[in-house]
């Protein structure tokens, strides 16, 4: 008998080892101390046997199921510990996320990308040019030899004992895609600009630009003035007249500057227009022959039109920003509204 009952602890032990949760240990406990169980049978038993027995063994019984009590209680703590880490990992898939904060494109981002659209659903190619440009490509490519009064124009921030400057204009990227290129090509070239100037509410040092190239044989101001309308009417939703007057650009002839009618009266004449209908947005012209020949064309063989414009006068304009300064601020408060 005392074997019995040893042997059904050592079954228990055995058993407990693999008991993976509650419910085993319920199976368990139910299979070993249970009603229907040997060890049951055994206490029930006991009255049949000779008193000196009954009492070994009785001790020995009752001391194996406190200990098998004992074993269990241990065995339901430690599955209990074990839930309540899993409950702490569980993920509740019903909890809304955590949004995570998301960039803004800066508005010059937004302009160029609308520009670029435009100008490609018209056929247009998309041009690119070194921001440290050679004198070559930001001058002399452009009419504007050495000591020619134009290099003073715009304030340009050169190098130190280079022939290099930063780029103060994107006209630079017009020799640059000519001598690769042979007409007739339609081409707009977006990119940052630097210019030496005092910065306030319409200027910076850091600017961005975009030209338009147009060249092909008998290329006339009416197509310049046909493209720019087509243009700027997409761009600010609604039908946008142009007005070329004569100036001075050493790389078109004849050059001009341009307005637009007024965006917030349509040419009626109104605050932001200073009453008189139109607003004053950049310059262009007919390709001066010798940009041609620079760039490696005979001389009178094309003709093309060129202009360029500032694409934070272009941001400033479609949402109403009032200091050009903004756009490098890296003022979040700024950014965030776009
Ligand atoms: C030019 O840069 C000529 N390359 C434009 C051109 C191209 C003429 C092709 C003819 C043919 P301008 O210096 O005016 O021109 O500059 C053109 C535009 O760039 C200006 O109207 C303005 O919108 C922008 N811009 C110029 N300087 C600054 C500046 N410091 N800060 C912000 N925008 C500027």
């Amino acid at each position: 008998m005392e074997q019995k009952i040893n042997d059904i602890k050592n079954q228990i032990l055995k058993a407990i080892s693999k008991v993976r949760d509650n419910g085993e240990l319920f199976d368990l406990e139910k299979k070993f101390l249970g009603r229907k169980s040997e060890f049951v049978s055994i206490l029930k038993n006991l009255k049949d046997l000779a008193p000196e027995d009954r009492k070994k063994i009785g001790e020995l019984a009752n001391k194996t199921k406190g200990e098998i009590l004992e074993i269990i209680k241990n065995k339901k703590q430690e599955i209990d510990a074990g839930n309540q880490d899993f409950d702490k990992e569980k993920i509740d898939v019903t909890i809304p996320g955590k949004k995570r904060g998301v960039g803004h494109l800066n508005p010059i981002s937004i302009v160029r990308r609308e520009i670029e659209d435009i100008f490609t659903s018209m056929g247009f190619e998309i041009a690119d040019g070194p921001e440290v440009e050679t004198e070559f490509y930001n001058f002399d490519s452009l009419n504007i030899p050495k000591s020619h009064p134009a290099r003073d124009m715009q304030d340009t921030f050169f190098i130190k004992d280079t022939d290099l400057a930063m780029r103060s204009q994107t006209s630079a990227i017009q020799a640059r895609y000519m001598q690769k290129h042979k007409p007739p090509f339609k081409v707009i070239a977006p990119g940052r600009c630097f210019r030496n100037e005092a910065t306030d509410t319409t200027h910076d040092h850091t600017f961005h630009q975009f030209e338009a190239l147009v060249v092909g044989d008998n290329i006339n101001i009416g197509n310049l003035k046909h493209v720019a309308e087509v243009f700027f009417s997409q761009f600010f939703h609604q039908d946008i007249k142009i007005r070329l007057r004569p100036s001075y650009f050493p790389f078109v002839e004849p050059g001009f500057e341009y307005d637009i009618s007024c965006t917030m009266c349509a040419g009626v004449g109104c605050s932001a227009c200073k009453g008189n209908g139109w607003l004053e947005l950049g310059g262009a012209g007919m390709v001066n022959q010798n940009v041609f020949v620079a760039a490696g064309y005979p001389r009178n063989k094309f003709t093309g039109f060129a202009w360029g414009i500032g694409l934070e006068r272009l941001a400033m304009m479609k949402y109403k920003i009032d200091d050009v300064r903004l756009f490098h601020s890296g003022d979040l408060r700024f950014i965030r509204q776009f």
